[in-house]
């Protein structure tokens, strides 16, 4: 159970990338590197025993650097968007990068995606540390951020965020994990439950108008297990205008979502403290070369990205994401692999 550290590579601009190694007694695996404390690879047991990588990445750092998509990386500040690249706060207006069209992503142009974490092993666990400077991508506040990255005796993978600041900021910090139970192919066979009944419409830029639609009667029905290439092609305005899956569900307990690969028999229960999810089926992952030479295209993968409903300073019945002065933030999400 113990964590390895090894060398990953150097950045364009000569900075050195570690990356660690977590395995337990039960035959699973990770590792995560300190650029974006990303997650290259989670291979767990398949029916047969024989480990398989349930997660997008690439096989080089130049790779991570170039294409991004955010496969496996924490994301920070805020995960997901800001209407407009603006927000207001104690009477404050913040003008943010627009990285989305007219609208802010994951954090920005250099969000913690693109950061050198500090790593260090804490017990069996790998605990990932930064200090994001008041200012950076324009968000107020000194924040000290750390996320702690367990991998049970049982299979599960357990995220910890903690995070304090100094002055009034808006913080969403979340994984984003591309998964595919099979390790190859597309996930359109993979069945899924979602414990959601209503999710957040979206704009034609996906970002969230504000209102929340019932799922009943709609393709994003996910109540009872069903393929997620079920309903992706249905005739329906929100997932033309995504591409497919890419909205915030509202959660209504801490167990989000159900994924299963009938292929090899592996099955993941997320769980988090958080209100929503945002499970998004890699509509924008274009064509590209991943791990071991696998071809990327879009649906190879899904996201399941536990976070507070997005663009939530622009509208205001979602729940606040400022985090007060002085004041502490925990959440967890856990990813809790067994065989079906
Ligand atoms: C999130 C967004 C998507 C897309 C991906 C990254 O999941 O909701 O629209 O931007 O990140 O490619």
């Amino acid at each position: 159970m113990a964590v390895e550290f090894f060398d990953f590579g150097k950045l364009s601009d000569g900075r050195r990338v570690s990356a660690a190694r977590l395995t337990n007694r039960a035959g699973a695996s990770m590792t995560v590197m300190d650029y974006g404390a990303t997650i290259l690879s989670l291979c767990i047991p398949d029916r047969d025993g024989k480990p398989v990588d349930v997660v997008l990445g690439y096989d080089t750092l130049a790779e991570y650097e170039q294409h991004g998509d955010y496969l496996g990386a924490t994301i920070g500040r805020v995960g997901n968007r800001i209407g407009k690249a603006e927000f207001s706060l104690n009477g404050k207006t913040y003008t943010l990068a627009k990285n989305d069209g007219e609208n802010h992503l994951h954090g920005g142009n250099e969000g913690f995606d693109k950061k050198i974490w500090r790593m260090a092993a804490q017990g069996d666990s790998l605990l990932c540390r930064r200090e994001s400077p008041d200012g950076e991508e324009n968000y107020p506040g000194n924040l000290k951020v750390q996320v702690l990255f367990t991998l049970t005796a049982d299979n599960r993978l357990c995220l910890t965020y903690d995070a304090d600041t100094d002055a009034d900021t808006l913080v969403n910090l979340t994984n984003h994990s591309y998964f595919n139970l099979a390790g190859k192919g597309n996930v359109l066979g993979h069945k899924l439950q979602l414990f959601s009944e209503r999710f957040a419409e979206n704009d034609g830029g996906c970002l969230p108008t504000g209102k929340l639609l019932r799922v009943d009667g709609t393709p994003f029905d996910f109540r009872v297990e069903k393929e997620i290439g079920a309903d992706i092609g249905a005739d329906d305005e929100q997932l033309k205008r995504a591409g497919g899956y890419d909205h915030n569900y509202v959660l209504s307990g801490a167990k989000a979502a159900v994924l299963y690969c009938p292929e090899t028999g592996i099955e993941m229960t997320v769980e988090t403290d958080l209100p929503g999810m945002q499970f998004y089926s890699a509509n924008f992952l274009t064509e590209r070369k991943g791990k071991g030479g696998r071809v990327m295209t879009p649906r190879e993968a899904a996201c399941f990205e536990t976070q507070l409903y997005p663009n939530a300073m622009n509208c205001y019945a979602f729940p606040s994401p400022v985090l007060r002065a002085g004041a502490h933030l925990h959440t967890e999400t856990s990813y809790a692999f067994r065989i079906r």
